[in-house]
């Protein structure tokens, strides 16, 4: 292993995991390799191990449920992390509930509408962590997560300092937060919530599951690709300009919803980035209106744990990597399952 690597865990006491396939952690099935990952189970090893990476010129970048970032086939040369059980508790005082950056939202959801608590489930059906719904304000038609959220705790990166913001600082707008254009790493919330009937909740829950499922396509995806320009919705206009089954290698726009693109399990981040291009100079062709990335693309410069979003840029052309791992086909994949070691 070679000395950068050996100095991260003796500084933070982990065990680094080697070359791990990215195909695993995004929910879209394509992607290289991270040179090395990690899972941290508290705040102190996570500042002890940014802080080496930082020292050993490591980029760094976190990961939640890996169903919003998308990874180029030549993969990531730094460390990604991932917050583990240690970042799952949750706690209700009241209608105010307190739930770790690593809880799934589909965990989050059943929390509160076990303890009759409204102001989430109609997040049901939006797949990953709630670290990743408020670093992307995560929402579904009418709502998005920060209507909810009374403050976050995080790690400044780069004051190395834990801090807790009120929802008033955290810059929320459609699909951003301030955590997109600060390093830092969001370790929990505090969600204020409202008391609720359970059953008026779970027909909420129920009334979305069904829209999903009538909706949007099961298969390997990322979910919506774009994001919906000033209030029009991406999928339509996406339809309207024909390219619903448009194809390019293993990767097609989805019949059922135009803003789904799915890997039949071959695509590779160069047909991605095609299919893209494509679809955004079809849809400025017809409605003169240029589509915004709603997913994700990480880049191999990563400097920052949280930075970076926007464009794809062009892929230097790394192979396919055939001996990647073959993940299961099922609708999301939850990334993060399994040990990185
Ligand atoms: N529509 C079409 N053709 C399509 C897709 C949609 O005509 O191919 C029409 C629908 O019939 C409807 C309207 O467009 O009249 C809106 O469609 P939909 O309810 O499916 O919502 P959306 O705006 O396409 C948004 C979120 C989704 C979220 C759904 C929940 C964005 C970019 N998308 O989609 O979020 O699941 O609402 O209904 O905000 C995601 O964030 O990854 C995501 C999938």
């Amino acid at each position: 292993m070679d000395d950068r690597w050996h100095d991260l865990e003796s500084a933070s006491g982990l065990s680094i995991a080697r070359d791990v396939s990215l195909r695993r952690f995004s929910s879209l099935g394509i992607g290289g390799f991270a040179a090395g990952a990690a899972t941290v189970e508290n705040e102190k090893t996570l500042e002890k191990l940014l802080t080496a990476a930082s020292s050993a010129k490591i980029p760094v970048k976190m990961i939640g449920g890996g169903t919003n970032v998308v990874f180029p086939d030549t993969g990531f040369p730094g460390l990604l992390v991932r917050l583990g059980d240690g970042f799952k508790k949750i706690e209700i005082e009241g209608t105010t509930l307190r739930a770790g950056a690593a809880v799934h939202l589909t965990a989050l959801i059943t929390r509160s509408l076990e303890a009759g608590l409204s102001g989430v489930e109609k997040l049901a059906g939006v797949p990953g962590s709630l670290g990743g719904a408020i670093y992307q304000n995560s929402g579904a038609r009418d709502f998005e997560i920060s209507l909810s959220v009374g403050s976050v705790t995080f790690w400044d990166i780069a004051r190395k300092t834990l801090r807790t913001w009120p929802r008033e600082k955290l810059q929320f707008k459609y699909r951003e937060s301030v955590f997109q254009t600060t390093p830092s790493v969001i370790l929990s919330a505090e969600l204020e919530l409202k008391s609720a009937e359970r059953e008026k909740l779970m027909e909420e829950v129920n009334t979305r599951m069904k829209h999903r499922a009538q909706t949007q396509p099961t298969g390997r995806s990322i979910g919506c690709i774009f994001k919906n320009p000033g209030g029009r919705s991406a999928g339509q206009m996406i339809e309207e300009a024909g390219l619903k089954g448009r194809r390019v290698g293993g990767i097609a726009v989805s019949d059922i919803h135009g803003n789904f693109f799915l890997n039949d399990g071959r695509a590779t981040f160069g047909d991605f980035e095609e299919l893209v291009g494509l679809v955004r100079t079809e849809v400025e062709k017809k409605f003169g209106m240029s589509l915004e990335l709603e997913v994700e693309i990480v880049r191999e410069k990563e400097e920052a744990s949280n930075v970076g979003k926007g464009a794809p840029e062009k892929s230097s052309g790394g192979a396919f990597r055939e001996n990647a791992e073959n993940s299961p086909l099922r609708r999301w994949k939850i990334s993060g399952e399994g040990n990185f070691l």
